[in-house]
């Protein structure tokens, strides 16, 4: 008999969430099997931003078109480089941002925590009407047709590109991504099941809103009815572009080409592309699908032949590969989609160049050679990390030529490899004899001048089985990369493992056995960005110091620092800071996830200081921080995710509701 795979896997999750989470967000990725059964070893304000004013000077020699300002966008990175108008900002470090590290929040807490001095609200939550003709929300009457035009649920990845039609720095454009959806807790138990999926189904997805504030430090407030507000729904297509587009893997009943998609799903992270579009990385698509067979392909993606949890299959004949014509629905998600903000008409594309897998995200830095090098990490155990290369060089005043860079280029896995003894590498985290875990590494090709370069397939079989293609070239089984990102202004890219806790055997780049906390991976490449090797050390190990001898912060002193667990997503402030937001440290370490800071040099080089704390049950995503202003973003996803409609568990963002409300927050000083 099929049953749901949602109920048999309450109660079963391996440790580090809440059992919602797993069903609805990861398809219990964590109680399935191993999807990498392969013998490979275990392996935004603006730009210039991140980045002082030295910095910057020895990031333009090193790095040049990095940096470089696309004065022709219409756009800026609020918070990133690339942006507009930059060069004429003052550079102020984090003095902005000053703050006393808060206190570990017990997870239970039921509240958004933030250095004292500092306030924070809503600039948009779920629901929240996005045009002129949208229904106010009203929790006991979702449609699928109100919802549409509302905000969508459970927010995760959030950028602002500043909107240069507006003087000042008074206007952007909030990208966010909507990841998943928790039916329990959404709806009354008095709707019915398919109104119940339709209203979800438009929950999910993409959505542009302009934004507002009165002067850089004041706060952002979103704007009803905006000329560029758009909702990126489940009829909403998408330009596949790449090796894959064209290819028979990707073709069904309704685009028989194999050239449009409809719709993206499982939205995670993302990022800013130097010319001002939007990244959106494809996670848990498998979840959304039912397999036509047990092939090799679909278990290398934990795509079953079970119902799914969801059970769109049931309205939406794609929603399932048994269903004839419809055998590759599932192959034409998994990908990375850029998103056109300014351009509300405008076709999103999904870049197969870049690989199909469970994309966390991607980010993209312009090497001295003009090439566009997008990294993205594979978010399953024992999976790996890639980078792309681009065919085409960036122009620095051609924004339609830049918007193809992404479609045609080299892809590569990554390999690590470990400078101490093998036997140093116990399992423990206990710190090889030359005081680091580090080596170095290569860039493995899988596609390369258009080519495949893996045996035995072709580059379309390589964009679309990515996986299987980089079992058979052997990279580095790695602890669940999430975030994966460039610093521009040093080059160096910062890979987020956010756990592992079925390893056995540790490797210097994964060096503990039964990773609960996760550690952050610093890679410099030689000489350039698009160099075939690198050298890595970590950056950090995670968990909670004052328990746990593993745990390692650059040299810091541990009683320093603040305990923090699973990080997810990342970000850089103007001052060259790191930022990251952590997924799971209720479930590890016991505290409320929260938003950190680390300096990456100088004597404060790993000395992480949290700066907030979110909500029970909460997840911390999508931060964007400006030190140069005062004030700092984060998306809160999933509160209260283990309530019921009838026993909620979080009333975030306390309005008044009963409900809890996925919510973008902005944090800034109280007197402001
Ligand atoms: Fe959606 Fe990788 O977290
Ligand atoms: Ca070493
Ligand atoms: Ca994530
Ligand atoms: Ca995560």
């Amino acid at each position: 008999m099929n049953t749901p795979r949602f109920l048999p896997m309450l109660g079963h999750t391996s440790g580090k969430r809440s059992p919602v989470t797993c069903a609805l967000k990861c398809d219990n990725a964590c109680a399935g099997e191993v999807c990498n059964t392969s013998s490979n070893g275990y392996f935004r304000d603006i730009v210039n931003a991140q980045v002082s004013r030295r910095a910057a000077l020895g990031a333009a020699a090193v790095f040049g078109a990095a940096i470089t300002l696309d004065t022709t966008d219409a756009s800026a990175a609020v918070g990133k480089p690339g942006g507009h108008g930059s060069s004429r900002l003052p550079v102020t470090g984090d003095q902005r941002l000053r703050f006393s590290p808060i206190a570990p929040v017990e997870r239970t807490v039921d509240a958004v925590t933030v250095p004292q001095g500092y306030t924070w609200k809503p600039i948009i939550r779920w629901g929240d009407p996005l045009f002129a003709n949208s229904p106010a929300f009203d929790p006991e009457k979702q449609t699928p047709e109100s919802q549409a035009l509302q905000f969508g649920y459970n927010n995760d990845y959030t950028e602002i590109v500043m909107d240069c039609e507006v003087p000042g720095r008074r206007g952007g454009l909030m990208f966010v991504n909507h990841e998943y959806t928790n039916e329990a807790i959404m709806f009354p138990p008095t709707m019915d099941a398919a109104t119940q999926r339709a209203v979800s189904r438009n929950a999910h997805g993409l959505t542009v809103v302009e934004v507002r504030r009165d002067n850089p430090h004041s706060p952002w407030r979103y704007v009803k009815g905006a000329r560029r507000n758009r909702r990126f729904l489940l009829d909403t297509k998408y330009e596949l572009t790449g090796p894959a587009a064209g290819s028979p893997l990707v073709t069904t009943k309704d685009d028989p080409e194999g050239r449009w998609v409809l719709g993206t799903l499982a939205n995670c992270s993302g990022g800013l592309t130097p010319w001002g579009t939007l990244l959106s990385g494809e996670e848990n698509f498998n979840g959304y699908f039912q397999a036509k067979d047990d092939s090799k392909e679909n278990k290398r993606y934990g795509i079953t032949t079970e119902p799914t949890v969801r059970g769109w299959e049931k309205d939406l004949p794609r929603f399932s590969g048994k269903n004839a014509g419809y055998e590759n629905e599932v192959n034409r998600f998994g990908w990375i989609v850029e998103v056109d903000p300014f351009d509300p008409t405008s076709t999103p594309k999904k870049h197969t160049a870049l690989g199909r897998f469970k994309h966390e995200g991607a980010n993209v830095i312009i090497a001295a050679n003009g090439k566009a090098v997008a990294y993205s990490g594979d978010d399953e155990r024992f999976d790996y990390l890639y980078k792309f290369v681009s065919k085409g060089t960036y122009r620095p005043n051609d924004r339609a030529h830049n918007m193809t860079l992404l479609s045609e280029g080299d892809l590569y896995v990554a390999k690590f490899t470990g400078d101490s003894p093998a036997a140093e590498i116990d399992g423990t985290g206990k710190l090889p004899t030359d005081g680091s875990f580090d080596g170095t590494g290569v860039w493995l090709p899988l596609i390369k001048d258009g080519k495949s370069m893996v045996p035995g397939m072709t580059a379309d079989q390589v964009a679309v089985y990515t996986r299987l293609a980089a079992d058979l070239v052997g990279p580095t089984k790695m602890d669940r990369c999430e975030d994966v990102q460039p610093n521009l202004a040093t080059g160096k890219v910062y890979v987020v493992c956010t756990n592992n806790t079925k390893r056995t055997e540790a490797d210097e780049v994964n060096p503990r056995a039964k990773n609960r906390d996760g550690h952050i991976v610093e890679i410099t490449e030689t000489g350039h960005q698009t160099s075939e090797t690198f050298r890595w050390n970590l950056l950090l190990v995670a968990g909670d110091p004052a328990k746990d001898t593993s745990t390692y912060f650059s040299g810091f002193p541990k009683d320093r620092v603040s305990p923090i667990s699973c990080p997810d997503n990342i970000t850089f402030d103007q001052a060259g800071n790191l930022w990251i937001a952590t997924d799971g440290a209720p479930s590890t370490i016991g505290y409320a996830d929260g938003l950190f800071r680390v300096p990456l040099s100088g004597h404060g080089r790993g000395h992480v200081t949290q700066f907030l704390a979110v909500p029970n049950q909460a997840e911390t995503c999508g931060p964007i921080v400006s030190s140069l202003d005062g004030w700092v973003i984060v998306a809160v996803q999933h509160p209260g995710e283990d309530g019921k409609w009838t026993k909620q568990e979080s009333s975030f963002p306390y309005e008044g509701q009963k409900l809890p409300r996925p919510a973008v927050i902005q944090v800034t000083p109280a007197r402001r």
